[in-house]
């Protein structure tokens, strides 16, 4: 049976460098600071591309030598330090399953924290449960970890994804036990990554934190436009199909450049039969969109208040605002007052449904703002 990729535009995760739109210099600095072996810190909106990158990094480092061994770790699941170490051990698991007698080494070495090896239902996947106590216990767990890491004769590098995660634990040192333990080994080199612009500049730029200036900042900012539109024309001409430039310049307005709805609209469009896209393809394809995430949408209106869903609205027809506090928007939209505009503002930018992005508040859902701005638009 032949598995293929059907479609080059994919939706979630990294497959190869095929599939991978540019990245270049980022890539580039990225493996400048692992072989320097400088920590780094990447920043950027959420679906910008910033998972895509570090598996990108980890591809390519894995590929150049068999001597690389990269941890890759997502810690957006984890809710306390305990689950975070629970991650990490499960990864150095899948990481060295393959040795003779690697588990049996690990549960004892590792007693102390009673670890149980747990299997995913649904994916199969194999993970380990430990047991931690207390704040020490804790310390104690991630050094135990980090000796077994040592062990391996390789270069090492850590990659702690969505680490801002860190900052919801409810261990109030957290960051102190991580960074003491990971100052233990400070030959290996941490890639850290999150979303959260403020909790990051907050951990690595404030003198009284642990991590203090310990990684450079890197903002990952949209793919330039000119290699997207290369890379989409390879790839619809790699698979016999037709698209024009004046069409894909529509998709990346519309979508604002924004990777993931950028790659989710290719992705349909590519699915379309026939010779070349046209125009109402593109059209069709918007407004099915749209009504495909309707329902979830709809939702939205019941989980806020009145007033910051008239926000929300007048942020997206507007495409975006500068000033959101300035007498002409609010009159315009009927938001009372600038104080209340204020409010309004926080409480959607905790939820994370606005962000400022380049310097605009605009709606962080890029299809949430179009079927916002297709409905109240007058
Ligand atoms: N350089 C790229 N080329 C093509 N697709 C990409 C690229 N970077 C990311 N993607 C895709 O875009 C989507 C969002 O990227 P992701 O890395 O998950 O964003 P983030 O981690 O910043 O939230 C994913 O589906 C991913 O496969
Ligand atoms: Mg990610």
């Amino acid at each position: 049976m032949k598995t293929g990729i059907t479609n080059p535009f994919i939706t979630r995760g990294y497959l190869c460098p095929d599939y991978f739109c540019d990245r270049a210099e980022e890539t580039k600095r990225i493996l400048d600071a692992i072989s320097s072996g400088r920590n780094l810190t990447l920043i950027s909106l959420r679906r910008m591309g910033k998972t895509g990158l570090l598996k990108h990094v980890k591809y390519q480092l894995e590929q150049s030598s068999k001597e690389f061994t990269v941890i890759y770790v997502d810690l957006l699941p984890t809710m306390n330090g305990n689950e975070m170490l629970n991650s990490i051990a499960s990864v150095l698991y899948r990481i060295r399953k393959n040795e003779r007698n690697f588990l049996e080494r690990m549960l004892g070495f590792m007693s102390s924290l009673r670890p149980r090896l747990t299997v995913d239902p649904l994916t199969g996947e194999p993970s380990l449960e430990l047991k931690v106590e207390s704040a020490s216990g804790l310390k104690s767990g991630l050094e135990q970890i980090l000796r077994l890491i040592s062990e391996i004769k390789h270069d090492i590098v850590f990659m702690f994804d969505e680490f801002q995660q860190i900052g919801k634990y409810p261990e109030k040192n957290i960051e102190a036990v991580l960074r003491s333990v990971i100052q233990e080994y400070p030959a290996v080199p941490y890639i850290f990554s999150g979303s959260s612009k403020h909790m990051l500049e907050n951990m690595f730029m404030l003198p009284e934190k642990p991590f203090y200036q310990s990684t450079e900042l890197m903002y990952l900012d949209r793919i330039q436009e000119n290699d997207y539109r290369t890379f989409v024309q390879d790839l619809f001409s790699n698979g016999k199909r037709k698209i024009e430039d004046d069409l894909i310049l529509k998709v990346f307005v519309w979508t604002r450049l924004h990777t993931y709805y950028v790659q989710y609209v290719f992705n349909h469009l590519y699915m379309k039969r026939g010779s070349a896209i046209t125009d109402s393809d593109v059209n069709n394809l918007f407004h099915q969109i749209l009504t495909d995430f309707e329902p979830q949408f709809i939702n939205y209106r019941n989980l806020l208040s009145p007033h910051q869903f008239r926000l929300l609205k007048a942020i997206a027809v507007e495409d975006g605002i500068t000033q959101p506090t300035s007498g002409n928007f609010i009159s315009r939209n009927d938001l009372t007052s600038a104080s209340s505009v204020s409010t309004s503002l926080k409480a959607l930018a905790d939820k994370e449904m606005i962000v400022l992005d380049r310097d605009k508040w605009q709606v962080y859902d890029v299809f949430l703002s179009r079927w916002l701005e297709y409905h109240y638009k007058d």
